[in-house]
């Protein structure tokens, strides 16, 4: 289709809509950095302002992807409002569909796949110069890495992305196809990039990717392996503390589970997705480990560093799944007492082999499996956070409570949100809180030798009065 946009309007604003994952936040980020480099765009948070306006998307479930088309529905009357104004869709939905996007939503003009955001610039010239919309969701290695400014960073932590794309191939699962295969980045540039961001001021780096411990390195570094660049990442100066998302347990090697005992920086919390409890099911998820092997992986970490937090993800009502299965999966997630986790109900995805496989479990008894194995996760977690009242807690702090923005907030070790009364100044530092009580979602803490808030009253109104 032919239309070139009718303003001559210069392109001013951004807004980036992001649907899934970390990784799609990440890149979100990205985008915002290359198109303010380059392009001078500055990010809004209304989608009727701006120039150009982006769906960062996501197919891992049905649901997920239907919203882009919801999203993308809404923002065709802005366009018709407003000719000038591009339209682009990047991320899995993005390159799984490719062109047929534009052939569903005529009025898309760039089509983006998460290897090529770093193309964006280009992409939005040739869009206006030659007037046709441009579909680029070709997988070109890891040069995305080699064609990014620095990111702009808020805050004292920041994300670093080591590897990308996923080789697993899990029967149910889209992301190996829409990421592609698994690719490290070296082990010298995400040195450098971590570098740089402590010299900025970044005390907290999260290693990202869809399977992180899959991180190999190249070269001279080929022997290395997560482990190895954790050991890198934790010595770099400046830096306090490191996390990691998402490590698959096929990978979990006894080199990582050591490197937790071994590493004061790493902090203590992983998100380890166990799926499902049932050994037959888990074959039948081709997720290449038993229960009893992801049991033992838990128990070794946790004899490496005993406070040790894990979360997990669970697929419920994968084709086949019984009652009997699925209460092996309830029998699980209670011994490991996890600290969080996200259930979700199987969707079938199209092109995956599980696909194939009739999906047999009815959504009401999906539905219910949910809202069961939730419940008993939740009060895991609820006890784990009872547990820490009393107790004297390292945390990052983050800036101010999202809920009182008088107080701040901070995250502990094992990535739970305290708030409490504390000075501006104490931003983006590490220092100890003493937790005083734990809500549903949040902790409260008080900073140690400090008044409690009414007392602190009482002092200064004290201190006013002798004044006078
Ligand atoms: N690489 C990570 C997870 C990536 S996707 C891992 O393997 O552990 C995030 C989560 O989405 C998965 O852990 C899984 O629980 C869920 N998921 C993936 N495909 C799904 C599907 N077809 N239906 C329902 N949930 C799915
Ligand atoms: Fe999907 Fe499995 Fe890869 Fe995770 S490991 S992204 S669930 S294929
Ligand atoms: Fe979704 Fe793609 Fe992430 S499918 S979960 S955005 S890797």
């Amino acid at each position: 289709m032919t239309c070139p946009p009718s303003s001559d309007r210069p392109m001013r604003k951004l807004y980036i809509r992001t649907f899934g994952c970390q990784m799609n936040e990440y890149d979100s980020d990205k985008m915002a950095d290359i198109l303010h480099a380059r392009n001078g765009l500055e990010q809004v948070s209304d989608p009727a302002e701006a120039d150009v306006i982006l769906f960062n998307t996501c197919s891992v479930r049905e649901k997920a992807q239907e919203k882009v088309f919801n999203d993308l529905g809404r923002v065709r009357e802005l366009k018709a409002a407003r000719p000038g104004v591009l339209i682009g869709v990047g991320g899995c939905v993005a390159s799984q569909e490719g062109e047929s996007i534009i052939g569903r939503a005529p009025y898309v003009d760039l089509v983006f796949g998460p290897q090529t955001l770093h193309r964006l610039p280009e992409m939005i010239a040739q869009r206006l110069s030659s007037g046709r919309p441009q579909v680029d969701i070709s997988f070109p290695e890891i040069e995305k890495f080699d064609n990014l400014p620095p990111a702009r960073i808020e805050g004292a932590s920041a994300y670093v992305s080591v590897m990308e794309g996923c080789s697993k191939y899990c029967s149910y699962c889209i992301v190996p196809y829409t990421r592609g295969e698994e690719i490290s980045r070296p082990l010298e540039d995400v040195l450098v990039e971590v570098a740089e961001l402590a010299q900025r001021g970044v005390h907290e780096v999260i290693l990202l990717g869809q399977n992180v411990n899959a991180w190999r390195g190249s070269g001279d570094d080929a022997d290395a392996d997560f482990a190895a660049l954790l050991d890198c990442v934790c010595e770099i100066p400046g830096i306090e503390r490191v996390r990691y998302t998402t490590s698959h347990p096929r990978e979990f090697s006894d080199r990582l589970v050591d490197a937790h005992a071994r590493l004061q920086k790493l902090a203590a919390h992983v998100h380890l997705p166990v799926q499902s409890g049932s050994d037959r099911v888990l074959a039948a998820m081709k997720r290449g480990y038993t229960a009893l092997e992801y049991k033992s992986i838990v128990r070794r970490l946790r004899r490496a560093c005993p406070d040790i937090s894990i979360t997990s993800d669970f697929i419920v009502g994968f084709p086949g799944e019984s009652e009997e299965d699925f209460v092996h999966t309830l029998k699980l997630a209670e011994a490991m007492a996890f600290d969080g986790s996200f259930c979700f109900a199987y969707s079938a995805r199209p092109g995956t082999p599980a696909s194939g496989m009739a999906d047999d479990v009815p959504a009401d008894v999906k539905n219910a499996r949910v809202r069961r194995l939730q419940a008993l996760v939740d009060a895991t977690a609820a006890a784990v956070s009872e547990s820490m009242i009393g107790s004297l807690q390292r945390v990052l702090v983050t800036g101010p409570s999202r809920r009182d923005p008088s107080e701040l907030a901070a995250r502990t070790s094992n990535n739970r949100v305290v708030n409490f009364a504390g000075a501006a100044r104490l931003v983006g530092r590490m220092i100890d809180i003493e937790i005083t009580e734990a809500r549903a979602h949040t902790l409260r803490g008080v900073v140690p030798g400090s008044l409690p808030p009414q007392l602190a009253d009482d002092a200064a109104g004290v201190a006013a009065g002798a004044a006078r």
